[in-house]
């Protein structure tokens, strides 16, 4: 199996945490670096989840962090989603102050430095906001034709919104950076809502994930047990189902193993001006088109997705 370098940009939040431990666990992924973005937390707590995460995760090698945006790039921050993340952005779970520190490079810098010295070679896996990338973009904006493949967890083509009828909380959290980053040229997956609604799991796999923990997984296995309980309990009220969808571990999931979803070429466009339909996800289905901007996952293998969600986060 071909090695995935990736770098992943998160806004952790409890769904990011599970990415990241599914990032650093699977053994044909080496995450090059991490970035932090605001969104589900504050950019300087999910900088800090975000070292707390790799720290508890047991990975055997350096994994960098840098610090991103800490709003979007023209409007307001709404700020945390305190009822779904809690407040601290992983479920009020309680982890061992970390010992790492994020890089003196911002997260823009350090994607721009990272592609151009590995040029073809990177997959980025963006989701948050894309506010980085939109930034690392204006910095240099060669890294289109450099990165090999972005996989964004964002968007619902064909399928409700999650924060308006038509829009999901990363495209709408900074729509006008989604925009830039789709008309950039850079080869996109689209892992959204169409998908990642599709891929559930609940309290069955919850109790698997915590139970007999191999030796050296003993603190991942508690959080994840106890994260995913907070979030169960948030979607229970919100959703009035006791369970979650794994929005963003099906992204990671798709970086490693591309054939989990099945895909459609289309042209993407993010609404920027709409007052009702500010960061929806357009395709126009009357026609071909010549030019397509994405691969856009439309259907999931999830049995098998979450067959190796359980098996690589137990490891
Ligand atoms: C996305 O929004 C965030 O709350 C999750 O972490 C995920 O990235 C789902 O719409
Ligand atoms: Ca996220």
């Amino acid at each position: 199996m071909q090695n995935v370098r990736m770098i992943l940009d998160v806004d952790t939040g409890i769904d990011d945490s599970m990415a990241i431990l599914l990032a650093l666990k699977t053994k044909h992924i080496k995450v090059e670096g991490i970035t932090t973005v605001f969104g589900n937390t504050d950019v300087a707590q999910a900088t800090r989840n975000t070292l707390q995460v790799i720290e508890v995760s047991g990975v055997p090698y350096e994994v960098p962090v840098a610090m991103g945006a800490d709003r979007p790039l023209v409007r307001e921050w709404r700020g945390p989603v305190t009822h779904i993340h809690g407040n601290n952005g992983i479920g009020n779970c309680e982890l061992p102050m970390p010992k790492g520190k994020p890089l003196a490079e911002s997260a823009a810098e350090f994607i721009v430095r990272m592609v151009n010295t590995h040029p073809n070679e990177l997959t980025l896996v963006f989701v948050g906001r894309m506010t980085n990338l939109a930034i690392a973009l204006a910095q240099d904006p060669s890294i289109a034709s450099k990165v090999k493949r972005l996989v964004i967890m964002g968007g619902a083509v064909k399928v409700p919104g999650n924060v308006t009828p038509v829009a999901e909380a990363n495209i709408s959290g900074d729509a006008e950076a989604a925009h830039r980053v789709f008309e950039s040229g850079i080869p996109i997956t689209l892992v959204g809502l169409d998908v990642t609604m599709q891929t559930i799991i609940g309290e069955t796999e919850r109790l698997q994930l915590m139970a007999s923990p191999v030796p050296g997984n003993e603190k991942a296995a508690a959080f994840i047990g106890e994260a995913f309980k907070f979030y169960f309990e948030a979607y229970e009220k919100q959703n009035g189902f006791y369970g979650s969808p794994l929005h963003d571990p099906l992204a990671v999931a798709v970086a490693a193993f591309p054939d989990l979803v099945a895909t459609e070429e289309h042209y993407v466009r993010i609404e920027t001006k709409g007052t009702m339909s500010y960061g929806a996800t357009l395709v126009d289905f009357r026609r071909t088109v010549p030019v397509t901007n994405a691969s856009v996952a439309l259907g999931v293998d999830s049995p098998r997705f979450l067959d190796y969600f359980i098996n690589t986060l137990k490891s």
